[in-house]
């Protein structure tokens, strides 16, 4: 699935306002039922399945299709920006910090099916859905070099840029892996 570019450009030009990217959205005929049959099922073994309907350079559009109280492994978003869109189901997200060369979770948030939130610049986080969710994820530029932190094996993995937010059983997803001093 390819987005018209000028939907792109669009999405580029209001890349701080949540409500006109749904708008905007909803006029190209990606209203809430549409993007939930786009991507209705969840993957037997990652956390949520994946449906990218943009790679563009300037702006990337994911639907991620949750499978119930899977967390996601905590991660970044490289050097993009943007927002999540909860559109089915509550999600708890939980944010992490550097501690003394320690991953630490700092908070959790309860974010109701209906509401989005602002993915900054350098924030870690992972994810999860009570039910099964799905979540709209619309990132400034598009992401490259996801980290994936590998909380067990304190190790942290740069993944490719088609894997989620998980520790990646194929070897050619994993682009590079750093173990933590220590
Ligand atoms: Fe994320």
């Amino acid at each position: 699935m390819e987005l018209n570019p000028k939907l792109l450009e669009a999405l580029i030009g209001h890349r701080s306002e949540p409500e006109s990217i749904l708008g905007l959205l909803k006029e190209a005929g990606l209203d809430s039922a549409r993007l939930s049959k786009i991507n209705s099922t969840a993957d037997p073994v990652t956390p949520y399945s994946r449906v990218v309907l943009s790679a563009a350079p300037g702006c990337e559009i994911m639907l991620a299709r949750w499978t119930p109280e899977r967390v996601c492994a905590p991660h970044d978003h490289g050097v993009s920006s943007g927002w999540v869109f909860y559109l089915e189901h509550d999600f708890e997200e939980r944010s992490y910090s550097w501690q003394e060369g320690e991953l630490v979770s700092v908070g959790t948030f309860s974010h109701r099916a209906g509401t989005c939130t602002e993915v900054r610049k350098e924030e870690i986080h992972s994810c999860m859905s009570n039910g099964s969710g799905l979540s709209l994820h619309v990132y400034f530029p598009r992401i490259e070099k996801m980290r994936v932190y590998d909380l067990n094996e304190r190790r942290t993995l740069v993944v490719a840029d088609d894997c989620g937010a998980w520790i990646p059983d194929r070897p050619e997803q994993r682009v590079a892996e750093m173990a933590w001093p220590g």
